[in-house]
């Protein structure tokens, strides 16, 4: 079984943020969120990995993923070009998976389970293709699968008006090499791009054995700014009771669990309330305050702000006496304090090299 990592499209949804970087590598509790994918793929015996680049951020990608090594994995790069939709980026691969069964994973998904069960789900039938589903709130910003009495699949959908149900399709697929033959034969859809889903209703079209899982643990797609902050606070959610992973020498106020990188200082007269993840050489000066489900990133200083529930991604300096809420910070970001009245509780979508006085 090989893996097929898809980090290529245009991160339109996360603009700022993505004008200057791929969205593959926005930081979720100071970890990129490609590396969960990375780790999950791994964790499920994957390791013969290739990741397929779209034109947004390819040299970003390769620098930090670089062989694999640093992972424990064997990647292998494939350049898609043109965003003309997941099939077609699946399609790219088709040399590097040369005839195995393989699993996709969209390269902005994360899963707090993994995908081990939905790789053994496959492996234990004679399936062309598995899919994982999840009930959602609004099926209609995704595929959608209808299933009949018995779980089978009946029907796939993109994006539909009229959703069948409340099955989304999560961003992880197991395929056998069929998928290919399908995927050639693919017209452009509606949003004039090549469709994995309905690829997949190719393979039911034809009779072809699809497994689907319906996975209970969380499931994002960090593909807009509240849904970064959302698996942010996920992730730091699920490791609330855990011990920290390492003891910070600090006079200052901390409680719950802090995430804290290398040469990270909380300074006397600073609070700390996890679980947070603070970044490698980022300071959190005295007066600061640091509440709940925030990651701030490396070499960062924060003075008497109070932030809670945001992703600061590194290289910033936050001096402001202001509260600062639900915010997503790009790399490179400098906030200040500008005279006059101070309302309570900004909500913040700042791109890198900003400047900003509150
Ligand atoms: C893609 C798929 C969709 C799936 C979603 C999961 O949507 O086309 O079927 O439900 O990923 O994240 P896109 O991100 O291209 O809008």
């Amino acid at each position: 079984m090989k893996g097929v990592l898809l980090a290529g499209g245009k991160g339109t949804r996360l603009r700022p943020i993505t004008h200057t970087g791929p969205k593959q590598l926005v930081p979720v509790a100071n970890k990129p969120v490609i590396q969960y994918a990375i780790e999950d793929l791994k964790a499920a015996g994957i390791t013969d990995i290739g990741v397929v680049l779209g034109n947004k951020g390819r040299e970003a990608i390769r620098n930090y993923l670089g062989d694999g090594a640093d992972f424990g994995v064997d990647i292998t790069y494939i350049v898609q070009g043109d965003p003309l939709g997941l099939a077609h980026a699946v399609g790219c691969a088709r040399e590097f998976v040369a005839g195995d069964d393989f699993v996709v994973y969209l390269g902005d998904n994360m899963l707090k389970q993994g995908i081990s069960a939905l790789v053994e789900s496959f492996e234990r039938g004679q399936y062309d293709a598995g899919i994982a589903l999840q009930s959602v709130a609004e099926p209609e910003q995704f595929g959608v699968a209808d299933v009949d009495g018995n779980g089978d699949v009946t029907r796939l959908v993109e994006k539909p008006d009229e959703p069948p149900s409340d099955l989304a399709l999560i961003g992880v697929y197991v395929f056998s090499p069929v998928v290919f033959d399908a995927i050639e034969r693919l017209e452009p859809s509606w949003r004039d791009e090549y469709e994995i889903t309905e690829a997949i209703g190719t393979l039911l079209d034809e009779g072809r054995a699809i497994d689907s899982l319906v996975i209970e643990g969380w499931w994002k797609d960090t593909g807009k700014p509240a849904d970064v902050l959302e698996a942010n606070r996920l992730v730091l959610d699920d490791r609330r009771d855990e011990t920290p992973p390492i003891d910070i020498e600090s006079d200052a106020e901390t409680t719950g669990y802090l995430d804290v990188h290398d040469a990270a200082t909380i300074e006397e007269g600073a609070v700390v309330r996890g679980p947070v993840s603070i970044g490698a050489d980022t300071t959190i000066e005295a007066g600061a305050y640091v509440g709940p489900y925030t990651s701030i990133g490396p070499n960062s200083t924060l003075r008497n702000v109070h932030i809670e529930n945001s992703v600061i991604v590194g290289d910033s300096s936050i001096a402001t006496d202001g509260k600062i809420v639900d915010s997503l910070i790009g790399r490179g970001t400098s906030i200040g304090s500008a005279d006059g009245l101070l309302p309570e509780g900004r909500r913040l979508v700042v791109g890198e090299n900003s400047n900003l006085d509150l």
